[in-house]
């Protein structure tokens, strides 16, 4: 016996000798740009192998690496390591490309959800922090680089030199949880009519009045307008009401829409009074697709796509020009060329749109409605004339042309601020934020505008655009402002469109009639600042996007290019139920009630005393539960259950004894509307 139990210790003690060996042996260097970078989303550009973004040698503060993944904040890389990854090392910092302008970034690790380690905020020549964390165990890694608090525009982040130790594997996969292929969840509008429109619309004393009854439906089609008050006529064929109103009130009308199919009505309250953009603003801007190369027959051309495409007859209505239909301060383009202004302290357009007010004029034409931008300091922030010192003549042009939309950007203001107003915003960048965060500079600008809009005689939507400086939210009504931009610009990532998504609590309780959060402009279809390429978000990243946007009442600019709309993009911009959300008469925003692990359920209120959900699935994993919160989404009784992506009915719930199943995609959502049920 004895001799037995000797022999079988010294065979375990071998066994494990051997086991250590092998482990010894086996233990191997897997370097991360070995692996499948291409998983990676990012704020800008292409994850780079062992290149900087810009296609460089990887650089911080000066000191080189061969080896690395060059990426831009914000930046996130999934790997499936499944235990088999002892250590991670890496060299992180900011490259030393972006010279010039003020990064900041935050590098991170996360292990199975945790944080397992963070390099803290860097900045443009801060040394390269070592980062070395164990990883035993861990089943899934994520490295994000995180905004560091300046916007994430310049900032081109390095994981340098970084390398695991593995247990003996060679190789992990990198992986991107979400699905990518398109699916279609809104059914087709019927033939018989719909009424789509706002039911609400405001609009001042002695303006010119324009709302068009926007309706799906066979054509032709004819429209009524009963109870319409003095002033105010309806054009039956087209659906256009115009004219205007010599007195402040308040009044109700019952639009009508009949074609061979059958009819529809819908009541529509008409407030005559002091303010304007009852419902967030809807319709298209052309930055996130022409950039700088937009033209007057471009925005024709969006114009004439908004109509074609059917998109009119959902409620979408503003064809906005963003920057550069201004002549520009050292453009070689030629068609940038041109005198400024003219002797009088007019703006003049550039030659690629010539004469505005032709343009207005072709875009009110069609049923729609048009607008402009301009920055308050001397230039744009591409380089234009933007309206400092001509405030007043710029906003009497604007009206002149028949604009009704104006996108006032802070950009050069930083320069007058620091009292230099000739600095360019875009190679000086820490002058465009100067100024922004003493309450008395930033609002003053604003204020001037907002004044001299107001005293057109025409309704202009003041659209604030200063990225969320000095809490504009608490202020923007005081300067006019109709809406606001609560952060930096959005790029078509799924961590900026998440980024900036976690970030609109904050400012929610300011939203009401008239006054909207911006959290820009959608990145859906062919987009690409002049670069055109289809969305990088995924579908679920899209209904996401689509479905929180309207939760939280923001303007819906769509901006991509309206002449390559594909079915995907047109689907998802023409659900009349999802966008009855965004434009619910009484103009609360949705937020955030309730968190379960990476699932938020955004709730918001709306005047028929139902609820808009959002159950958001911010997390790489499907969610698959059953829900029986009622009382966090603030609701009692008996309810009607709709998704409104599928408009369907899908049960009627008892608050007290009711369960709902539900299954939320990886950066997916599932979007209800609880009716309360008598
Ligand atoms: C800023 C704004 C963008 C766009 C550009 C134009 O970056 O935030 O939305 O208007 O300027 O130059």
């Amino acid at each position: 016996m004895k001799i037995t139990s000797n022999i079988k210790l010294t065979a375990i003690v071998g066994l494990i000798i051997i086991l250590g060996l092998i482990g010894q042996v086996s233990a191997q260097t897997v370097w991360l740009d070995e692996l499948d970078l291409s998983a990676a989303t990012q704020g800008w550009g292409v994850p780079m192998k062992n290149k900087s973004i810009d296609n460089k040698t990887l650089t911080i503060a000066g000191k080189t690496f061969e080896r690395g993944f060059g990426t831009h904040s914000v930046s996130s890389l999934l790997i499936l390591l499944e235990g088999k990854a002892t250590v991670f090392t890496a060299q992180v910092g900011i490259d030393d490309e972006v010279a010039g302008h003020e990064p900041a970034s935050e590098f991170e690790l996360y292990g199975d959800g945790k944080k397992l380690w963070s390099s803290g905020i860097m900045r443009l020549g801060d040394a390269a922090r070592p980062c070395s964390v164990q990883l035993a165990g861990i089943q899934k890694l994520e490295l994000v680089v995180a905004d560091g608090g300046n916007g994430n525009y310049y900032d081109h982040a390095d994981w340098a030199d970084a390398k695991f130790e593995t247990t003996g594997v060679t190789t992990f996969k990198t992986y991107n949880p979400v699905a990518s292929e398109p699916y279609i969840l809104t059914p087709q509008p019927s033939a018989a009519p719909r009424i789509n429109s706002a039911k609400v619309f405001g609009v001042r004393p002695g303006s010119p009045f324009q709302y068009l009854v926007a309706a799906t439906g066979d054509r032709p089609m004819t429209f009524s307008a009963s109870g319409l008050p003095k002033g105010l006529k309806i054009d039956t064929q087209t659906g256009i009401i115009t004219g205007s109103l010599s007195k402040a009130g308040t009044f109700e009308v019952t639009l009508g829409a009949k074609n061979a199919k059958g009819k529809a009505g819908k009541k529509l309250r008409i407030v005559c009074g002091e303010r304007i953009a009852l419902t967030p603003p809807m319709g298209w801007n052309s930055w996130n697709c022409f950039a700088g190369e937009v033209s007057a027959d471009k925005v024709k051309r969006a114009t004439e796509a908004m109509v074609k495409s059917g998109l009119i007859n959902h409620g979408w209505t503003y064809i906005n020009i963003d920057d550069f239909w201004q002549n520009h301060r050292d453009s070689k383009d030629q068609s940038l060329h041109g005198k400024l202004r003219d002797e009088a302290g007019n703006i003049i357009p550039n030659t690629r749109f010539g004469d505005m007010k032709t343009l207005a004029d072709y875009v009110h034409g069609l049923g729609l409605k048009i607008g402009l931008y301009s920055s308050p300091g001397p230039w744009t922030c591409g380089g234009c004339v933007g309206s400092y010192g001509y405030e007043k003549q710029d906003a009497e042009s604007y009206a002149k042309w028949g604009f009704d939309y104006l996108k006032y950007d802070w950009c050069s203001y930083g320069g007058v601020v620091n009292g230099m107003p000739d600095n360019d915003p875009y190679k000086v960048s820490s002058l465009s934020y100067n100024g922004g965060s003493q309450l008395a500079t930033a609002i003053k600008p604003f204020k001037l505008m907002g004044d001299y809009l107001r005293q057109q005689p025409r309704d202009i939507v003041y659209s604030l655009c200063q990225y969320g400086m000095s809490d504009v939210w608490k202020w923007g009504d005081s300067v006019s402002g109709n809406c606001w931009r609560t952060t930096n610009d959005i790029t078509d990532t799924w961590a900026s469109v998440k980024n900036i998504a976690l970030d609109q609590d904050k400012s929610a309780t300011y939203a009401k009639p008239g006054n909207w959060n911006d959290p820009d402009m959608l990145v859906v279809g062919t987009v690409g600042w002049g670069n055109p390429h289809k969305s990088k978000l995924k579908p679920d990243e899209q209904y996401l996007h689509i479905s929180l946007w309207s939760l939280f009442s923001s303007p819906l600019l769509i901006g991509c290019d309206m002449e390559k709309l594909d079915d995907f993009t047109l689907n998802l911009l023409t659900n009349d139920e999802v966008i009855e959300i965004n434009q619910d008469p009484l103009g609360k925003e949705a937020t955030c009630v309730q968190t379960v692990s990476e699932l938020r359920v955004y709730v918001k209120e709306l005047e028929d005393g139902g609820r808009a959900v959002g159950f958001c699935n911010f997390g790489s994993d499907i969610v698959d539960i059953s829900y029986k919160d009622f009382e966090k989404l603030g609701l009692n009784g008996k309810f009607k259950v709709r998704d409104l992506w599928r408009q369907k009915d899908i049960s009627n719930i008892r608050t007290q004894t009711g369960e709902l199943m539900l299954k939320v995609p990886a950066h997916g959502v599932v979007l209800y509307k609880f009716t309360p049920v008598k």
